[in-house]
């Protein structure tokens, strides 16, 4: 085929594809955490140069240099070329990321994937889909503690619609993941249609027992007719903990691209189990999820809607190519450095963090669970959230601040404050920065103390 020629420019669409396929996050040689590689890493920060420490990427992760690249590049064709142009160029390119989103989370098939914005998107699609087919009057939908607010919101409004119940399992009292003594006694006294559990919560260092509750309801399912759907929110932990779809058994997971991956803002992924995605109708749909067939031979009897095959049948047809090419350039790149790699230097961090802090005279560090991952969530006594995370980006720390309503029902229960605060550490993070924040903290926690009681 001949190259497109760009009218006026030296490139063509060749070269670019060229170059694409050139970034370094194209090539997935494993790359071993050394101070030495981690300066090529740093190297891919932006904030490096600006004195910025990052610790939030539970919220959005700043993208490595290749990734906005790869957008960058995208968005350049797009404007030169116009947008369904360019994207005919780059769809087999395009169409190698739900290999890199099955690879990445041990799915079967590209047809368990489905693209999507957000996790929220990803979720709520195969969510309702799902809804209707498994809830009824009398069914009950299981959930856990510190399930997100938007998923909450979801569940009371189908429960609400097809008669069922919002059940929530315990957490267990001391350690504060998900109570597993408790669940097959759930499972045995009520009409379990679906539960709905989160991996990773968005307020804190807790890891729920995902695999261990996968594996209940799969021993509950054989015996039950696969009753039961198993849905696992991994927003919080694709990208910085190993997250596999076959050792969990669950039929459904949703993430984002954002966060511990490191993609561009609004991408997202939807898995679903294949033979279960065919069995149920999408909630929403439109020519793109599902086609309208005319029989040729009778144009005048009922058109038959046909649905696209697997998960592919929860996306809808506009999509921004360019920020779908730099989420599979953000996996490449967190696959490159091996998320085995990434969980073991997160922990490391966030353990150092979470000590540092929990030395401090008049902080509270909220994490919970046995197994605590790559999030740190404190508060200081007395002194609101909001204004030390002000006064901490002051002196160059991006972190976030978690609201009580983002995972109402452990607010509630633990008696958490109405925001904390929400370090989040990623492979790229330095110990020297973590000391600084550490050190930081305990110097505006002693000045604000004095304000109040000066001595
Ligand atoms: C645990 C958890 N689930 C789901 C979401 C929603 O993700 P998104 O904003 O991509 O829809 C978040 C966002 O912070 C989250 O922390």
């Amino acid at each position: 085929m001949m190259a497109t020629r760009v009218p006026g420019r030296r490139s063509t669409i060749q070269q670019y594809k060229k170059r694409w396929l050139s970034y370094p996050c194209s090539t997935t040689k494993a790359v071993q955490f050394s101070l030495d590689n981690l300066s090529h890493i740093r190297k891919d920060l932006y904030g490096d140069q600006e004195n910025v420490s990052h610790f939030n990427s539970a919220g959005d992760s700043p993208m490595p240099r290749p990734v906005l690249e790869v957008v960058k590049n995208h968005l350049d064709l797009e404007a030169r070329i116009g947008g369904y142009k360019a994207a005919e160029e780059v769809e087999s390119l395009r169409s190698e990321v739900y290999g890199k989103v099955a690879e990445l989370i041990g799915a079967k098939s590209v047809k368990e994937i489905a693209l999507v914005e957000s996790a929220t998107v990803g979720w709520t699609r195969g969510f309702y889909s799902l809804a209707k087919a498994k809830l009824k009057p009398g069914s009950v939908l299981l959930t856990c503690e510190a399930e997100y607010a938007a998923q909450w919101v979801a569940m009371k409004h189908v429960c609400r619609d097809y008669g069922a119940k919002l059940v929530t399992i315990p957490s267990d009292p001391v350690l504060g993941e998900i109570d597993l003594e408790q669940l097959p006694k759930l499972l045995h006294d009520h009409n379990v249609g679906m539960v709905c559990v989160t991996h990773i919560p968005t307020n804190g260092g807790l890891v729920n027992p995902v695999e261990q509750v996968g594996q209940v309801i799969k021993s509950y399912n054989e015996k039950n007719k696969d009753s039961i759907v198993y849905i696992v929110d991994a927003c919080q932990s694709v990208g910085q903990w190993p997250v596999s779809v076959k050792s969990i058994h669950c039929d459904m997971l949703s993430a984002c691209g954002r966060k511990f991956l490191r993609g561009p803002r609004g991408t997202g992924f939807l898995y679903m189990k294949q033979t279960l995605a065919e069995s149920i109708e999408p909630s929403h749909m439109d020519h793109y999820c599902a086609q309208v067939e005319l029989d040729p031979a009778d144009t005048s009897s009922d058109p038959t809607v046909v649905f696209r095959q697997g998960a592919g049948r929860f996306e809808f047809w506009e999509a921004s190519i360019a920020s779908q090419l730099g989420f599979g350039a953000a996996i490449d790149y967190a696959q490159s450095i091996g998320v085995k790699a990434i969980q073991t230097r997160v922990t490391m961090l966030a353990d150092r963090l979470r000590e540092g802090l929990a030395n401090l005279p008049n902080v509270s560090v909220h994490d919970i669970g046995t197994v605590k991952c790559a999030i740190v969530s404190f508060s200081a006594e007395g002194i609101s959230t909001l204004y030390l995370k002000t006064k901490l980006e002051s002196k160059g720390h991006c972190l976030g601040v978690v609201p009580s309503s983002s995972t109402p029902i452990d607010s509630a229960r633990r008696r958490l404050p109405g925001f904390i605060l929400r370090a989040s550490v990623h492979y790229f993070c330095l110990e020297k920065e973590i000391d600084t924040l550490v050190e930081d903290v305990e110097n505006l926690v002693m000045i604000e103390k004095e304000k109040v009681s000066p001595v």
